[in-house]
């Protein structure tokens, strides 16, 4: 086994409870993308998945929930007038928040630097609740793109959603964290299953052997109130490309911009999973 997928020796202490509620049935389609380590690319899948699922008919939002450090902004060229941080301190309505990002689907965007979001507060908590229970209805998919690791402002916004998309490199620090914060969901919030993305595959296969590796340390390790291992989803692999870098730097959309691209086309290939396994399953 690989060493990077042994289980961590300290094992991450359970934070408090940040479950709340899920808003009924309108939780149906709202998808968390978030991941254990930092920068392995969750609003880069986010963004271009948006668009990707744009494409394919649906109406998609996408909700900046790093409050703390966001960067969707940044990464869409954007420069909102209105931001989560005004709607939550009363200065403005959230339907001016909602704006249209390149590629056709909708965001609202977070404003950086909001420190007195990067805690779960009450406020927080119902302010957060009530911006997915108003929006969610609005759309066929909402996705979350979520700050990294286990902490509490993180659990809760992952809490919001019926679908996790956890986003890891193959890199052993990546995958570590994954199974941290896999371990947390399960016992935390009592998910099932969850899905992965490996962004950053070196090579074609990368994804499905990463998955079971995972699957593995899971099945021994993690057992879900049902009683049976937590369950992993591989939702596809996307290769590093140089073509993402650029895109980043150009704040340009790669779905818009460089749809031909090796990453650009595993996201569309993301994209139809999602819509098959996720939001049009056949049998349904
Ligand atoms: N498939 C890829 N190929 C090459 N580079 C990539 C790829 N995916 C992401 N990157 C690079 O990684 C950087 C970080 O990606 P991104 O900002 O989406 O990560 P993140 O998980 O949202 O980070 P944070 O945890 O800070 O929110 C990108 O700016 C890009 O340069
Ligand atoms: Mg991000």
């Amino acid at each position: 086994m690989n060493d990077a997928l042994s289980p961590p020796s300290s094992a991450p202490a359970t934070p408090p409870a940040a479950l709340a509620p899920l808003p009924g049935p309108l939780a149906a389609r709202i998808i968390a993308v978030t991941s254990g380590k930092g920068g392995v690319g969750k609003t880069f899948v986010s963004a271009n998945l948006a668009a990707a699922l744009t494409r394919r008919g649906y109406r998609v939002l996408v909700l900046d929930a790093d409050l703390g450090l966001a960067n969707l902004d940044v990464v869409l060229n954007l420069h909102p007038k209105v931001t989560l941080h005004d709607v939550f301190t009363g200065k403005a309505q959230l339907d001016d928040a909602v704006i249209e990002a390149p590629g056709g689907f909708s965001v609202v965007l977070a404003g950086s630097g909001m420190v007195e979001y990067s805690r779960l507060t009450p406020a927080v908590r119902s302010e957060f609740l009530n911006v997915i229970q108003t929006l969610a209805p609005r759309f066929d998919v909402v996705l979350l793109d979520t700050g990294a690791g286990i902490s509490d402002v993180v659990l809760f916004s992952v809490s919001l959603a019926s679908e996790v998309l956890i986003v890891a490199t193959p890199e052993p620090t990546s995958l570590t964290d994954a199974y941290a914060a896999i371990k947390v969901l399960a016992t935390q919030q009592k998910r099932q299953q969850v899905r992965l993305v490996v962004n950053q595959a070196a090579r074609p296969g990368d994804g499905r052997a990463i998955t079971s590796q995972l699957q593995q340390v899971l099945d021994r390790f993690v057992t879900t109130d049902s009683g049976r291992p937590m369950r992993l989803v591989h939702m596809g692999d996307i290769p590093a490309d140089m073509s993402v870098r650029d895109a980043v730097m150009r704040r340009q959309l790669l779905m818009l911009h460089m749809p031909g691209c090796p990453a650009a086309l595993a996201i569309a290939q993301l994209a139809s999973k999602v819509d098959t396994t996720l939001l049009a399953p056949k049998g349904a």
